[in-house]
């Protein structure tokens, strides 16, 4: 007897990876969507995961995955979204194709997995939709316009979700994660236009310094996969589930009070100091 059945989309590294084995580990029947599962995704389980290669930006390919996850088990308790790219680089210098490909990946596959997931859920009069955010969906940091603009997206959309679906039995929640280690370098890119005689060269690596310290010093993945799960087995689930170090739980704060100013300045004096370490 399973818990549930969680679709657990973006599971072949680090957030995800950590939420579906924690997901596992407690009894769910776990079917996890990426693309880069390869010769491994098997629709039979292994360590209580099915994995089913999912490229969300390929609208065949999701409807492939919704087709597989329903033959594996009609039933959708949950909904975890984690799949996303980041592409670093300037706003003058990031080109549209660009900031298409991060909206694509991290809110526009994000929004039709819902759109799939729902009929199920409406059908159960349950369901829990959980999809991932960042402290980048609540404050801008410099070189990440892509994807900040994509977790802001996934913010808004959320809060509209979770009053439309509140009538079917169905909860929505965001995860807010401050920096975690593990995440994959595949996902983590350099915008193309991106070059030594930049204007913002100096800038741009210091705050690349700065960002790949943070990661590299996060929290843990495990923690955090677990703090998922927990929300997701509460009767009501939190809204909101921010899993930040104290420094980043009150730069988001402050960003709420502070004339912009000022909290610009205290970003861009810690994201410009990455050169001066
Ligand atoms: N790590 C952090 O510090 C941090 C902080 C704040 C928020 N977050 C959020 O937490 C989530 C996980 O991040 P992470 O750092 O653990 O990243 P990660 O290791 O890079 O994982 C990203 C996942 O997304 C999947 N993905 C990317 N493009 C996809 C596509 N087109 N189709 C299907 N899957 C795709 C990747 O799988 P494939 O490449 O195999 O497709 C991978 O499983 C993301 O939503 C991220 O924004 C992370």
């Amino acid at each position: 007897m399973t818990k549930g059945t969680a679709w657990i989309i973006g599971a072949s590294s680090g957030l995800g990876l950590a939420t579906a084995e924690a997901f596992a580990a407690d009894g769910w029947l776990v079917v996890s969507g990426a693309r880069s599962f390869g010769a491994q995704a098997d629709a039979t389980p292994a360590g209580g995961i099915h994995r089913l290669n999912l490229d969300v930006t390929d609208e065949e390919s999701r409807l492939a995955f919704a087709e597989e996850a329903v033959r594996i088990s009609p039933r959708v308790d949950a909904l975890v979204y984690c799949a996303a790219v980041l592409v670093l680089g300037p706003c003058e210098q990031t080109s549209q194709g660009e900031y298409a490909r991060v909206m694509q990946t991290n809110f526009l596959g994000m929004t039709d997995m819902v759109s799939l997931a729902l009929p199920a859920m409406r059908n159960q009069h349950s369901g829990r939709i959980i999809l991932f955010s960042s402290i980048n969906g609540l404050l801008g940091i410099p070189f990440q316009s892509a994807y900040t603009a994509s977790k802001h997206a996934v913010e808004g959309y959320a809060e509209c979700l979770a009053m439309e679906v509140r009538a079917f039995g169905v909860q929505v929640s965001l995860v807010e994660p401050g920096d975690h280690r593990g995440g994959s370098q595949r996902t983590r890119l350099h915008g193309k236009a991106m070059r030594a005689d930049s204007p913002y060269a100096g800038a741009y690596r210091s705050a690349c310094a700065v960002i790949h310290r943070d990661e590299t010093g996060g929290l843990s993945p495990i923690a955090l996969g677990r703090k998922v799960l927990k929300n997701a087995n509460r009767r009501r689930m939190r809204f909101r589930l921010r899993v930040a170090k104290p420094d980043q739980r009150l730069m988001t704060a402050l960003h709420d009070v502070l004339p912009p100013a000022l909290s610009f300045w205290i970003l861009r004096d810690y994201y410009g100091k990455g050169g001066r370490a």
